[in-house]
């Protein structure tokens, strides 16, 4: 008796995907993963001759045709909750949805602590505060807590949303001596399955010294400015290096104004708890050009 029941279950779960399946047109992806304001083109394609088939959409939409292979397309997809398919006039209409996943990775990541400023008190607890501004859909959402490369928390959200929102997570902390507040960081990442970018994208509230140039030459004159300044979080220590330095220096600008600068090769180091990168700056005498 229960065996019966078990198979009469397995059955209509067969049935049931069955009749899903019977509108006989394939997508192809079957479900789009688009960044907002992006593009996307989505193939149906009919697997019987047929009398008509077309695409429903606010945005891309094709109107009914004979042929068996037709592309929803989209150049700058700004619609939230489209909601395309694809439809066919076979032995009677059938039609199969597209589910379309809108991404926006978020415009900032922000690490703060609650009502607090200045320097923490070892063995005192502080609040850390997460921002995430203006990201979507929060559904795949993942916001995750660091201590150098240690994970320590991690949230998602089960509200569900296709417009953007803010989230906001937190994390009580007890700094000890080995501490030093800067090591924290937030991370959020979109999770947008197989069908999404690879790897996931992620924003850090922390990011790792870059040089826009990994060169400058400049002609030798009274003025020279060695500008090493970078931005990065935790803010970089600097350290610079050349067979005319003699003396170890830990500005990020060096002038030539307090510094001997004689022409040839400076390289200075920009250095934080997550990489470093190095900038070579060329003096050239004036002669030479
Ligand atoms: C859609 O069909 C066109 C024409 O056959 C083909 O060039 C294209 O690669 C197809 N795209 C996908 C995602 O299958
Ligand atoms: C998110 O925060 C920004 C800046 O504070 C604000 O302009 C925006 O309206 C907020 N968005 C939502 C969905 O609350
Ligand atoms: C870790 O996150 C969960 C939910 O996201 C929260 O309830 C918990 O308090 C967090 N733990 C710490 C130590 O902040
Ligand atoms: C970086 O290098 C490019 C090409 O060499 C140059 O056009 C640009 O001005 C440089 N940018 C800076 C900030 O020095
Ligand atoms: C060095 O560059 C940074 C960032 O580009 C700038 O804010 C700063 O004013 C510059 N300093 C000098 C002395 O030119
Ligand atoms: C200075 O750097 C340039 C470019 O990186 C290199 O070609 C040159 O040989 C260096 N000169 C010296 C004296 O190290």
């Amino acid at each position: 008796m229960v065996f019966y029941n078990i198979q009469k279950l397995f059955l209509s779960v067969l049935h049931a995907v069955g009749t899903q399946a019977e509108c006989p047109v394939q997508l192809n992806p079957q479900r789009a993963v688009v960044r907002y304001s992006g593009s996307v083109a989505v193939n149906c394609s009919a697997s019987v001759p047929h009398k008509g088939m077309g695409w429903e959409a606010s945005e891309g939409a094709v109107t009914m045709t004979r042929d068996s292979l037709i592309t929803w397309r989209v150049s700058n997809l700004i619609e939230w909750d489209i909601q395309p398919f694809c439809y066919i006039n076979h032995e009677k209409q059938c039609q199969v949805e597209l589910p379309v996943t809108i991404y926006k990775t978020p415009d900032s990541v922000s690490i703060s602590i609650v009502d607090h400023s200045g320097p923490m008190i070892e063995g005192k607890q502080y609040e850390l505060r997460c921002d995430v501004h203006n990201v979507a859909p929060v559904q795949d959402l993942t916001v995750k807590w660091y201590k150098g490369q240690t994970l320590l928390n991690q949230t998602t959200f089960i509200e569900n949303s296709k417009t953007p929102v803010n989230e906001t997570t937190t994390l009580l902390i007890r700094p000890d001596r080995a501490d030093d507040g800067a090591q924290y960081r937030c991370e959020a990442e979109l999770e947008l399955g197989a069908e999404g970018p690879q790897p996931p994208p992620k924003e850090t509230s922390g990011h790792k010294p870059k040089h826009f140039n990994s060169t400058e030459t400049i002609i030798k004159n009274d003025e020279v400015t060695l500008n090493c300044t970078v931005k990065a979080n935790p803010a970089p220590t600097y350290t610079w290096h050349s067979e005319h330095l003699k003396e170890e220096i830990s500005f990020s600008v060096l002038q030539a104004s307090t510094v001997l600068l004689s022409p040839g090769n400076y390289t200075c180091t920009a250095t934080n708890s997550l990489g470093s990168d190095s900038k070579v700056f060329i003096i050239k005498s004036e002669q030479t050009g």
